[in-house]
């Protein structure tokens, strides 16, 4: 049953991703509560330029963070197979996606998770063709210390479930929703081990369809931005009783070193 929810969450991500202006019709948002109809990332307000300069926009319709100034981290049910690829264009340095001083640079490789099988293991890394060294980067959490309080998450995907992908980042914030309280909700679906849960129990704020991969991020000890969550599931949108599931960034964290070392940092 929920497992089933899961796989209709899943399913309309990746149809947002391949018929991109066509989320409406795909997602099943028939049963939108009310609280869907609030504007933005769902709940959320527009960002200013420059606030978030590591978020990235990718063409198959996902987020992503840049994490060194030649790779972007992002989900694995955003990308294809390991490998070659340079199809993917990245959208840089801009919270306005039209504008005449955004940055774009095509992608050059693919690393997926290993073992990615669309349960668990949802990042990947994907290589620029051309660095971009103007940007700040983000940091990733290397241990579960930060995977708790207020989280800020960020993206350019649909403002309420069902919606259409926007023009401009919009950001909220979440709060750390636990593993128990959050398998309450799914019904066991969630793997803790490798999953962080963010949102209010009333619903109303949430990541949506194409803000998938995008970082979900929190100040360190020294005030400093760091990556605690890439944005992977749920079911709908800021629906009451069901939190954005997160892929866990400091479980992955060595792996995720270990990939960027091996595709050139
Ligand atoms: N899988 C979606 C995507 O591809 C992200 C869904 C996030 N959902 C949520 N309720 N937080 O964009």
């Amino acid at each position: 049953m929920v497992r089933w929810r899961r796989f209709l969450g899943r399913m309309a991500a990746v149809l947002a991703v391949v018929t991109a202006g066509a989320v409406t019709a795909v997602a099943p948002a028939a049963a939108a509560p009310a609280g869907d109809m609030t504007p933005y990332v769902v709940g959320g307000t527009r960002a200013a330029q420059g606030e978030f300069p590591f978020m990235v926009r990718l063409s198959m319709g996902c987020g992503g963070a840049l994490y060194s100034p030649r790779l972007v981290l992002t989900a694995a049910h955003c990308v294809g197979r390991t490998g070659a690829n340079t199809s993917i264009t990245a959208t840089l340095g801009v919270v306005d996606l039209q504008s005449s001083s955004r940055i774009q640079v095509r992608s050059n490789y693919v690393y997926r998770a290993p073992g990615y099988n669309g349960n668990g293991d949802d990042w990947a890394l994907i290589r620029l063709a051309t660095p971009v060294t103007s940007l700040a980067t983000l940091k990733i959490a290397t241990s579960t210390a930060y995977d708790n309080g207020t989280f800020t998450v960020a993206g350019w995907g649909a403002a309420r479930e069902g919606g259409a992908q926007q023009r401009y980042l919009l950001k909220a914030t979440v709060p750390f929703v636990d593993d128990t309280t959050c398998n309450r909700y799914y019904g066991g679906d969630v793997i803790p081990s490798e999953e962080i849960c963010a949102g209010y129990a009333s619903g109303g704020v949430d990541t949506c369809q194409g803000d998938s991969g995008g970082p979900m991020f929190r100040p360190d000890a020294a005030g400093a931005w760091i990556q605690v969550g890439i944005v992977s599931w749920g079911n709908g949108c800021a629906r009451p009783n069901y939190p954005g599931v997160y892929t866990q960034v400091s479980t992955f964290a060595s792996a995720i070193q270990s990939a960027a070392t091996s595709l050139g940092g």
